[in-house]
């Protein structure tokens, strides 16, 4: 076929849709059988007029809800006057970002990436040229400690750091220099910062992919002094829990304990598109030099402006806030559902980030049959590690819609019959 031959499809029905992209796509995904077509706030339409909740937001990318009309126009007016320079050139918005942004998190410096992978993986180098040019740790000898259960992409950096046969099998060989320790065990975290070639502890708030696993009250102050005690960096993973997701503008807020390097990615764009930013004050961040570093797209003036709008929506709006109170509501009518019904066997989360346990094995088909009950109610969650489904609505709901959508989930749960 001769390329001016090819034609663009526009499928009519969700059957279509789904059919060209499993003729056409890789299957490295297993979506729920729904083909959205437009969002605003916090629903979601599909191809046939059928409107959701949405109850994952892009996996927390869409904390300030569906095409909030303040990131929109950030991104429209941005988009008529200069998108992208590369960092060969400066450009006029990189440094008004770079300012706002440090001033948000209280850091002294910031370096923008795109997706939150590449987030980790900055992160990651950071900490191993700090470690060499500061800790002095012998050349390749860095060690980076993660929890187990940690999730933060698919690289092969990050599949190296992973425990999720899922994630890692048949990719090898993985990248050296990677530890894992206990989630929520500062005696194994102490026993490994004794090796004095370990530069980094990275570690996230609460882990989403997991399943919302929380670790218990004082872990992550206890994270942070046992790294100043031993000189080792914390590298506090938020790009799924900052940004407002858990009740505060980050997780680590809740105790006090500042890392020493910060990664945001997802909703630092309001779901817009990939940008993702690692904060940290001089004595990290002056480790890189020109040429050490970067990413093409990394601080574009577009990326710039839509982040500013981003944050500021969060801030401006309260969404925090909103987080905060709606998540207490939420877990309490979960936990009152619990009691009602064998088929949830736990209830945790923080802020809008909460999970259900569904009371069967994780290879069990209950918790993804509960989703599709949940899908044909108006509601669109998805389980994570089988029998966990994970709760995360974007930010903007009010207490009214959350009702709405508790109700949905209590119905769903006390009809189904597995
Ligand atoms: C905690 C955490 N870190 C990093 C990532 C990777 O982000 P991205 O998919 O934008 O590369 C994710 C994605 O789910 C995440 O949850």
């Amino acid at each position: 076929m001769e390329l001016k031959d090819i034609t663009v499809v526009a499928p009519r029905t969700s059957e279509e849709a789904m059919a060209i992209e499993n003729k056409y796509g890789a299957h490295n995904y297993h979506p729920l059988p729904v083909v959205l077509k437009r969002g605003k706030g916090v629903h979601v339409w599909d191809i046939e007029g059928n409107i959701y909740f949405d109850f994952l937001s892009a996996y927390s990318a869409v904390n300030q809800g569906h095409c909030h009309p303040k990131i929109i126009d950030a991104l429209n007016n941005q988009s008529n006057i200069l998108t992208l320079t590369s960092r060969a050139f400066h450009n006029d918005v990189l440094g008004t970002y770079e300012k706002f942004i440090t001033e948000v998190f209280g850091y002294e410096k910031v370096l923008p990436m795109n997706t939150g992978v590449e987030g980790g993986e900055t992160a990651n180098k950071l900490a191993r040229k700090w470690g060499y040019l500061k800790k002095g740790i012998p050349e390749n000898e860095a060690i980076i400690l993660f929890a187990k259960g940690n999730f933060w992409g698919r690289t092969l950096a990050a599949i190296s750091s992973s425990d999720d046969p899922l994630s890692y099998t048949g990719f090898g060989p993985y990248m050296p220099g990677y530890k894992l320790i206990n989630y929520n065990d500062l005696v194994d975290l102490e026993n490994h910062l004794q090796n004095k070639n370990v530069c980094a502890f990275m570690v996230e708030p609460i882990q989403g992919e997991a399943g919302v696993v929380m670790p218990e009250d004082g872990y992550l102050f206890g994270v942070k002094k046992l790294c100043k005690k031993y000189n080792v960096l914390f590298i506090a993973d938020e790009v799924q829990t900052g940004i407002g997701r858990t009740g505060k503008m980050l997780a680590t807020d809740y105790e006090d304990a500042k890392p020493d390097i910060l990664i945001l990615g997802k909703a630092l764009s309001g779901g817009v598109f990939p940008v993702s930013a690692v904060l940290a004050d001089n004595y990290i961040m002056n480790c890189i030099k020109p040429g050490e570093h970067g990413s093409t797209f990394g601080g574009n003036p577009l990326a710039c402006r839509v982040a500013i709008a981003a944050l500021e929506v969060i801030i401006n709006e309260k969404l925090s806030e909103n987080a905060r109170v709606l998540g207490d509501q939420f877990r309490l009518a979960m936990n009152n559902l619990k009691d009602e019904t064998d088929l949830i066997t736990l209830v945790r989360g923080r802020g809008l980030l909460n999970a259900i346990v569904i009371n069967d094995t994780p290879d069990s088909s209950t918790a993804w049959d509960i989703c599709l009950k949940m899908k044909e109610k108006g509601l669109l969650a998805k389980p994570t590690h089988g029998n966990i489904i994970r709760f995360a609505p974007p930010l903007v709901m009010t207490e009214d819609q959350l009702d709405e959508c508790i109700a949905i989930i209590r119905k769903t749960i006390l009809e189904f019959k597995k």
